[in-house]
């Protein structure tokens, strides 16, 4: 009897395995920006690298663009189980309880992709992703987009410039600081209506990394964009953690080994797209670029850094230091 039921076992697991390759794992994995930007690009490529290495016992559906939700509703999504993966921007997990992802919008606080990758790929990246875990969520990687730029109507060279100008941002209250301090007035708005928002003069100017730009035609209803690179913009691939947990172990394994080398990849094209969407912005001659000069950028620079001290009850002194010493973050430089 006993050796029958283990027999029946066998073959209800040997047809649960013929099923899965008919019936797949499906992972929706939204986000809102386009195709053709790191963070598309990068979808993609786990998609790719997913589908071949579990040998189709998993799909992989990537919705890009807001097609199917919006910033703050894809979050509500996946922890509800109606999708499966998502890599917000690591602006907005402040409504989620997890301000300390806020760190990463401290104006200059990194100067360039080798400082940060010493914070997203090392120790403390890992314990940022792990205060997750109490969400419902588990983090899996971190992906690069890149540096911000400033754009409005009027050309944005000195702290002056910003004053009273109507700012768009996202839902992060040290964007919020970083643009009261400069006299402009934060707006938070899901990123599918930013360009609207600019067209209709609902805002008169915002900040991205290029990419973000040139794919939504930002560019278009924007006179002048001032290459700053004043933030950082990157971004968590977070899953549903009970999704994530309750996977057969194979596949779990497979689906790490395909997020390791897709995050590779992020990160590799990340600086080249964003410098390719710079030049094809100026191509387009719609938008006029600028640029500081040193002591312009030096003006900039120190209008912005007291923003670190305002927000270290919200974020956390502890964390803001350890960057630094990672970084060798100097305010005067
Ligand atoms: C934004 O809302 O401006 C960005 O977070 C969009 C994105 O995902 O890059």
């Amino acid at each position: 009897m006993k050796r029958r039921s283990l027999l029946l076992g066998a073959l209800a697991l040997a047809c649960s395995g013929l099923a899965l390759a008919d019936n797949p794992i499906v992972i929706k994995f939204s986000h809102v920006v386009a195709l053709d930007t790191p963070k598309g690009k990068a979808a993609e490529q786990f998609k790719k690298l997913a589908e071949e290495r579990t040998k189709g016992r998993v799909k992989v559906e990537v919705y890009p663009n807001s097609q199917l939700y919006k910033d703050k509703e894809e979050l509500e999504a996946l922890q509800l189980g109606a999708v499966q993966m998502l890599a917000p921007s690591l602006a907005k997990f402040g409504p989620l309880g997890v301000k300390e992802f806020e760190v990463f919008d401290l104006p200059y606080i990194f100067d360039n992709y080798a400082e940060l990758h010493k914070v997203t790929q090392g120790p403390i990246g890992a314990s940022l992703l792990g205060k997750l875990d109490s969400k419902g969520i588990k983090g899996l990687a971190f992906w690069d987009n890149g540096f911000k730029q400033f754009s409005a109507n009027k050309p944005l060279k000195k702290p002056e410039d910003f004053k009273g100008l109507k700012m768009r941002i996202q839902s992060s209250k040290v964007l919020d600081a970083e643009m009261r301090t400069l006299g402009a007035n934060p707006q938070v708005m899901a990123f599918s209506e930013v360009y609207q928002a600019l067209q209709t003069g609902v805002v008169d100017g915002t900040e991205n990394p290029a990419s973000n730009f040139f794919t939504q035609k930002m560019h278009e209803v924007q006179k002048f964009m001032t290459l700053t690179d004043h933030g950082y913009l990157g971004y968590a691939v977070i899953v549903n953690k009970k999704f994530w947990d309750t996977l057969p172990g194979d596949v779990r394994t497979a689906l790490e080994g395909a997020m390791k080398d897709a995050t590779k990849y992020a990160n590799d094209i990340a600086k080249s797209e964003n410098d390719g969407d710079i030049d094809n912005i100026k191509k387009s001659g719609k938008t006029q670029v600028l640029t500081l000069t040193a002591d312009e950028k030096k003006a900039l620079k120190r209008a912005l850094t007291p923003v670190h001290k305002q927000m270290e009850s919200r974020i956390g002194k502890e964390l803001i230091d350890a960057i630094y010493k990672e970084t060798g973050f100097n305010a005067n430089e």
